[in-house]
């Protein structure tokens, strides 16, 4: 492979589905999609207006009712939804049906204060599991195949969310959660599965562990990994693929929208993720003013849902960072680049804007380095220190280790603009994840 191959990630494409299998709204063109989501986000407008005193009182103060609504560029008159609306809710509050209604609900793990929660009524529940079968579908599962779900199962979306749609899909659907990292292996071994979904930074473990158990990961039956729920990078993609000998895909979604299925990267291309507009409606603002921005620039994402009963949102302020593009492998929707991070994860150091995703671009550049590091933020004096732990590979001799931390610590300062320290450890020694991974650890001093 190509050092132009391993940036691009365009090293090798799987095939696209059947048109036949596609939904008729993945073959849309754009003028009847525009129609179909004008239709419904009226009819969304409406209905939270109608039935949740939250976006009543929030619509009545920005002076604007659900009958404003001509056009779809007149969505960007209404108020957006914070974190903080939900939480100011808790628990039914954002709710539009009567609770009787509410066949499910999830909720957010609740680390930084109440738990968010969303609820799904059966008609949500199926548009969810028509969306992540479609997700799965476009990353190249198929009817037929065993799919090892990864995602934790519980509160958290990812787990039951991948599951109904494999099922939906007609895949055998092997729920194991997160967790138990030898078992897992153990039973890739044995059920033989095509599709494993879980999180890119869990994938790694899963990775370390056939190494550990003796065994190489590329002689695996698994040949398509759907990965999310965290942001990841081109050089993480090359990493699974290379390590696994699989397709790696990126899939998004969050709670408040839905779950996983809001939008799913095709395998046919690989770049970036069709948005299912046949059901959320995406902009892009400015984070700081709220303005809409043109399509093309980078920005805070915003959502509202198109058809979900039970908890419909409007503009929803995601806090991730990313630009809308036109379609390609479904050319009627749009696509959304990866993510760039979280406006929440984003370190200001000494003025500089740093993402978790920067330092792993770097430090999966540079041979003898794995793909395990975490970012530490300390204060030094006044100001802000930032120290990057990354462990070494297994088989990197020990003379190569200051002269890869210098690179890291060189590229780092070149690309971002910012001095790093740069600490390498041993292999197997930083903290590992089943789910989410964790990237920065902050002991600033707080005034
Ligand atoms: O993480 C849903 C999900 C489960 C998506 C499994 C994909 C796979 P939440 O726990 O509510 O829901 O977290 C949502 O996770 O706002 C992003 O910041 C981040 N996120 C999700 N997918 C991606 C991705 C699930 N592909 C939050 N790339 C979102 C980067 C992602 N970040």
């Amino acid at each position: 492979m190509t050092g132009t191959e391993r940036e691009t990630g365009t090293r090798r494409l799987g095939a696209p589905p059947d048109p036949s299998t596609l939904d008729a709204a993945e073959r849309m063109g754009v003028d009847e999609l525009r129609a179909l989501q004008l239709e419904r986000l009226q009819g969304t407008l409406r209905h939270a207006y109608d039935n949740v005193p939250h976006y009543r009182t929030a619509f009545d103060e920005a002076g604007v009712h659900p009958d404003d609504c001509r056009d779809l560029a007149d969505l960007a008159r209404f108020p957006t939804t914070s974190k903080g609306d939900l939480r100011e809710n808790y628990p039914f509050g954002m709710f539009a049906v009567a609770r009787e209604q509410v066949r499910r609900v999830h909720a957010s793990s609740g680390t930084t204060g109440l738990p968010t929660v969303v609820g799904y009524t059966e008609a949500d529940l199926d548009v969810w599991a028509t969306v992540m079968a479609r997700s799965i579908r476009a990353a190249g599962g198929r009817p037929g195949d065993v799919l090892h779900n990864a995602y934790g199962y519980g509160l958290f979306t990812g787990g039951l969310g991948a599951h109904y749609g494999a099922e939906r899909l007609g895949c055998t659907v092997v729920p194991v959660s997160g967790g138990m990292t030898p078992r897992q292996v153990q039973l890739i071994r044995d059920f033989e599965p095509r599709v494993i979904m879980v999180t890119p930074s869990y994938v790694l473990a899963l990775i370390d562990e056939f190494e550990n158990q003796g065994m190489d990961p590329r002689g695996s039956s698994l040949r398509i990994g759907i990965f999310g729920a965290e942001p990841w990078t081109e050089q993480m993609r090359c990493e699974i693929e290379d390590r696994l000998d699989i397709e790696a895909v990126d899939i998004y979604g969050l709670s408040e929208v839905m779950g996983p299925g809001v939008a799913q990267e095709c395998v046919e291309t690989k770049d970036g993720l069709h948005i299912w507009e046949d059901h959320f409606y995406p902009e892009i603002i400015d984070p700081i003013t709220g303005e809409v921005l043109p399509a093309g620039e980078e920005g805070e994402l915003v959502f509202t849902s198109l058809t979900k009963e039970a908890m419909p949102v409007i503009r929803y302020r995601t806090r991730d960072l990313t630009r809308l593009l036109p379609g390609t492998a479904r050319p009627g929707m749009r696509r959304m680049q990866r993510i760039t991070g979280r406006t929440d994860d984003m370190i200001i150091l000494r003025g500089v804007n740093v993402f978790p995703t920067q330092i792993e671009e770097v430090v999966l550049r540079t041979p003898g380095l794995s793909p395990h590091f975490s970012l530490l933020l300390t204060t030094r004096g006044r100001m802000d220190h930032l120290t990057v732990q990354v462990e070494a590979r297994p088989d990197t001799p020990a003379e190569r280790r200051d002269p890869a931390a210098a690179e890291v610590r060189k590229a780092v300062k070149d690309t971002v603009g910012i001095s790093v320290d740069v600490t390498v450890v041993d292999p197997e020694t930083l903290p590992r994840s089943v789910g989410k991974l964790k990237r920065l650890v902050d002991e600033r001093d707080r005034p």
